[in-house]
């Protein structure tokens, strides 16, 4: 793996956890247990290879549409799996960050959410962002209030495209150079709409829980090979 090739960010949009679980004759829930350990191979593999950033759509603002039981189900996984790798965000020198809706939440989500970032703040090997209850329009919708309500009405005027970054929940975070989408859906889902207008897109039919350290590398060769023009010509 040629490290001048390899990307500043990598994005995940996670899918096909329910799939995998029907396939296994199990419940949807067992499949998103299985998909914590993908993040979890996924995030070492970034961390040993030194990458900056690993993000990760866990969670959208349509999700909360599922069924109750699953919803559930799925905050209460966040929250053990985050409590468990603790320790393991230490070790790697890794900094985690959660990014979407947080009003969604409940209050103990949140406190928890808070304090296991606060606790890797000071990390600074590679940064893990989970989006979640989070959705791309929101996201700028949210940035467009928050800079009408910082700016003065001419400063608002003369914003310039580059400015929208600083409100954006993501301002700070370099867009992403990759966007990985697995289980062989070919959409965005209201994902990172603003930051995803140049990212190199890769799609893999596989599934969530089976994308592993070789799947991963599969896709960062991908990426190498991949010539980016940024509407130029080479
Ligand atoms: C991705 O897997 C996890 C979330 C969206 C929370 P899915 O739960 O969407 O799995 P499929 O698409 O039903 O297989
Ligand atoms: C996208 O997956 C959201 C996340 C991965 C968190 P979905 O499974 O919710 O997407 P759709 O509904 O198939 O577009
Ligand atoms: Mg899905």
């Amino acid at each position: 793996m040629d490290k001048n090739r390899l990307p500043k960010h990598v994005s995940i949009i996670m899918d096909g956890n329910g799939r995998w679980a029907k396939l296994q004759g199990k419940e949807r829930v067992q499949g998103h247990m299985e998909g914590v350990e993908s993040v979890r191979a996924c995030l070492e593999t970034a961390a040993k290879l030194g990458l900056e950033y690993l993000s990760v759509y866990a969670f959208s603002e349509e999700n909360w549409n599922r069924p109750q039981e699953e919803v559930i189900g799925i905050m209460e996984l966040i929250m053990k799996a985050m409590e468990h790798e603790l320790p393991n965000f230490l070790e790697h020198n890794i900094r985690f960050i959660v990014l979407g809706n947080r009003a969604r939440l409940g209050e103990k989500l949140n406190q928890t959410i808070d304090r296991i970032c606060g606790a890797t703040a000071h990390c600074t090997r590679t940064t893990f962002i989970m989006f979640l209850s989070y959705s791309g329009k929101w996201d700028i919708l949210q940035a467009t209030k928050k800079a009408a309500a910082t700016l003065t009405p001419e400063q608002f005027q003369q914003m310039e495209i580059k400015d929208l970054d600083n409100y954006l929940v993501t301002a700070g975070i370099p867009d992403p150079d990759l966007v990985i989408r697995t289980s062989g859906e070919l959409r965005i889902s209201n994902y990172l709409l603003w930051q995803t207008a140049y990212s190199e897109f890769y799609f893999t039919d596989v599934l969530w829980p089976e994308f592993r350290e070789p799947q991963f590398m599969e896709a960062l060769e991908a990426y190498a090979a991949r010539d980016r023009r940024y509407g130029k010509v080479k």
